[in-house]
């Protein structure tokens, strides 16, 4: 019989399906004081009623004198529009004291005339000018989570890489397998652990799956079972088989189709379809771009064209505020996704995460959240990052950071996706068995 080995192969494989860089320096925003305050109205005031005329890009602008089309750069709008010295000289404010902005345009959209702004809005723009002109805060800037971090310090499950974990059955979170390749001779436990009021406890179920780790998984809320995918046997062969585990025990549920066996496939539940959908995953060495999705019953193979790109070790989850699945990196790539049933179209967001594989998502009440991961440069490496980051529907903000760095992690929602549940993953030192939720707090 084989014996597992440690064949950096396999290595590689598992950290690049756990997923993970250096830190991005966290910008705290500053406490707003009288000024910024004052900064930040004056922001909206342009933005407002001048930025139309001055500034949106490709719109048509109007003579000469009017291409000022930096009226939201405060560097510039500083520089060639106020006065420090003289405040009541400044442009800025003449040119709006006076009535000469902001102007405005006809039904033809040729500019005619102008319309005074509000003496309130005049005395802001001077008061701000006289107060030195201070910067406005960064409008791309994240609001302040109300979500913090809290090390739980407790014993669970012993240190592993390429495990599962997600929802269980009655708001409890299971964690199933994983590899523990620094251990002599490597392991591979194969158990099963719930995570519920605050403590783990062991499983003894009555069957197990018969993969190791580097599975996919993630919980039918329709149904209310955790269903489990593929993965790695400890003999390094790569598996196919559907397994379900009800809160109890796991049953193999044999289906007449399935995708081709494959670790590291994307995995997520579409609670809008009512449909568990996993995309590419890596199968003898190559990775798939396949879409599939299982009704319980079957797997069954959907026909797209114009998906993400083949990967192995995207993280994907239930965007709720667009009502469709997202999948997030895997495979070196930092691209987001979303997926209708039909087709995937790819996002545009304004801040994106650096991590490419081994990053941990779970759905949540106030969008997705993802923790960890390493990015490209790093994956050889197994470094993993300490950042958090949430999908609020349209773009990735950034989250206060909580676990040290580290890729692989698992992660569940808690309390209807209120809280979070992060454990283990690999740390700058090895296998980590830390475990922290991500809650409101003060
Ligand atoms: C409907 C379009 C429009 C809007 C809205 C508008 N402007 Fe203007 N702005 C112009 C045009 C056109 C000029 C050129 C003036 C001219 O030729 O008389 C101009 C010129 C200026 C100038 C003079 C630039 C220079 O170098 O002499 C300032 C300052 C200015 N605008 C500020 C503002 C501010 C502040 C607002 C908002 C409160 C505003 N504008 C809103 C169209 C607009």
């Amino acid at each position: 019989m084989r014996k597992w080995t440690l064949a950096s192969a396999a290595v590689a494989a598992v950290l690049m399906c756990a997923g993970l860089v250096p830190a991005l320096a966290q910008k705290k925003s500053p406490k707003p004081d009288a000024g910024a305050e004052a900064a930040g109205k004056v922001y909206t005031l342009l933005k407002d009623n001048c930025y139309s005329c001055h500034g949106e890009p490709g719109k048509k602008v109007y003579g000469e004198r009017g291409q000022l089309n930096y009226i939201l750069d405060h560097t510039k709008l500083v520089e060639k529009l106020v006065n420090k010295d003289k405040p009541e000289d400044s442009k800025l404010y003449t040119e709006c004291n006076d009535g000469s902005m902001p102007k405005l345009v006809d039904a033809t959209g040729k500019v005619r005339g102008s319309k005074k702004l509000p003496q309130a809005d005049i005395d802001l723009l001077l008061t701000w000018i006289k107060a030195g002109a201070p910067a406005w805060p960064d409008p791309n800037a994240a609001p302040e989570s109300k979500l913090k971090w809290k090390d739980l310090a407790l014993t669970g499950p012993d240190g592993r890489l390429g495990f599962n974990m997600a929802e269980g059955p009655k708001g409890s979170v299971v964690l199933y397998g994983g590899v523990n390749l620094t251990a002599m001779p490597p392991s591979a436990p194969k158990d099963t652990w719930v995570f519920s009021s605050g403590k783990w406890a062991k499983q003894s179920p009555k069957s197990s799956p018969a993969c190791a780790g580097l599975s996919s998984m993630a919980f039918d809320s329709k149904r209310g079972v955790t269903v489990l995918w593929g993965g790695m046997n400890e003999m390094q062969a790569w598996l196919n088989a559907t397994w379900e585990w009800n809160g109890t025990t796991w049953a193999q549920i044999t289906t007449k189709d399935s995708p081709t066996a494959r670790r590291g496939a994307a995995l997520g539940f579409d609670s809008k379809r009512n449909m568990m959908v996993l995309f590419g995953g890596n199968a003898d060495n190559a990775d798939q771009d396949d879409t599939w999705q299982y009704d319980g019953k079957n797997w069954i193979k959907l026909d797209i064209k114009d998906g993400p790109s083949a990967r192995a070790g995207a993280a994907m989850a239930f965007d709720a505020v667009n009502k469709q699945l997202l999948l997030y990196g895997g495979t070196g790539n930092t691209d987001t996704w979303l997926f209708d049933g039909k087709k995937w179209t790819k996002q545009d967001p304004a801040n994106s995460p650096k991590a490419t594989d081994g990053c941990a998502m779970a759905s949540g009440a106030e969008g997705i959240v993802m923790v960890g991961g390493t990015t490209s440069a790093d994956i050889m490496t197994a470094k993993g990052v300490n950042e958090c980051w949430q999908w609020n529907g349209k773009t990735w903000v950034a989250l206060p950071t909580g676990p040290a760095a580290r890729l692989g992690a698992g992660l569940a929602p808690e309390n209807k996706g209120k809280a979070f549940v992060c454990f283990g993953g690999r740390g700058d030192d090895g296998n980590l068995t830390d475990t922290w939720t991500l809650a409101e707090g003060k």
